[in-house]
């Protein structure tokens, strides 16, 4: 299955496709995630990612593109993937689509998650993450066994640099004027998925397996 995950900043993309890959057995592949992890590491991708991440811009088409395009070619792909956070521009719709085409492979759903605004600030000034494994949780919605602590593997949580109020609200509105031509494009292509993101965790879960399944 060829999934493309969709959703403003805090709709719980990652958090849905965690689940969503474990339950498919598709790889996650989170263009944020691959960011972070170069800026961790250091690497010239990181260094180029971060001025644009810290402000809450998107990095630039050609470089999210460059690495969308070297992982899906990965053996891992095969059966299917999981596209958190990509595309995010039509730039990249089109440069996916090209890319798909010529690897003989289509999208099966573009499924969009779908939560008021109001909503997402509080998730994601909320929001804590873990440096070691990635585990995502929430301070009230989504609290660790133990207060601040990762319940997998003990390590401290931390706040996302973007995460900070400051930024949360550049990165909605870059993320908001962006979207609308993008869910146009996938509705016209007839892909598009909505599921209301505005419940609790493991419902939302269920309504998107139902979509898949239907
Ligand atoms: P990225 O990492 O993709 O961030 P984002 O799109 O801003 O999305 P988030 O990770 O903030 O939110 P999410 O939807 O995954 O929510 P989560 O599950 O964590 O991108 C970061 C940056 O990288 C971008 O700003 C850009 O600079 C760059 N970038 C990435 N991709 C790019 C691209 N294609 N082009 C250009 N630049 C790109 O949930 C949020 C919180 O809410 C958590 O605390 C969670 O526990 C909680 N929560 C989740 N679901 C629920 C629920 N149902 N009820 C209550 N709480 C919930
Ligand atoms: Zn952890």
């Amino acid at each position: 299955m060829n999934l493309i995950l969709m959703g403003l900043p805090g709709a719980g993309k990652g958090t849905q496709a965690e689940k969503i890959s474990e339950k498919y057995n598709i790889p996650h592949i989170s263009t944020g995630d691959m960011f972070r992890l170069a800026i961790k590491e250091g690497t010239d991708l990181g260094k180029k990612a971060k001025e644009f991440m810290d402000q809450g811009d998107l990095v630039p088409d050609e470089v999210t593109i460059g690495i969308v395009e070297e992982r899906l070619r990965k053996d891992d792909c095969q059966n299917g993937f999981l596209l958190d956070g990509f595309p995010r521009t039509i730039a990249q719709a089109e440069a996916l689509q090209t890319l798909l085409a010529n690897m003989n492979e289509e999208i099966d759903y573009a499924l969009h998650v779908n939560v008021p605004e109001e909503q997402l600030v509080k998730r994601l000034t909320g929001r804590r993450i873990c440096p070691t494994c990635g585990a995502t949780y929430h301070v009230m919605y989504n609290p660790p066994k133990e207060e601040g602590i990762c319940d997998k593997d003990g390590t401290e949580l931390i706040q996302r640099e973007d995460d900070k109020p400051e930024t949360v609200r550049t990165r909605l509105d870059v993320n908001i004027k962006q979207s609308k031509p993008l869910l146009d494009y996938y509705q016209e292509k007839g892909y598009l998925v909505t599921v209301n993101g505005d419940k609790e965790i493991s419902v939302v879960f269920q309504d998107i397996q139902a979509e898949l399944e239907k």
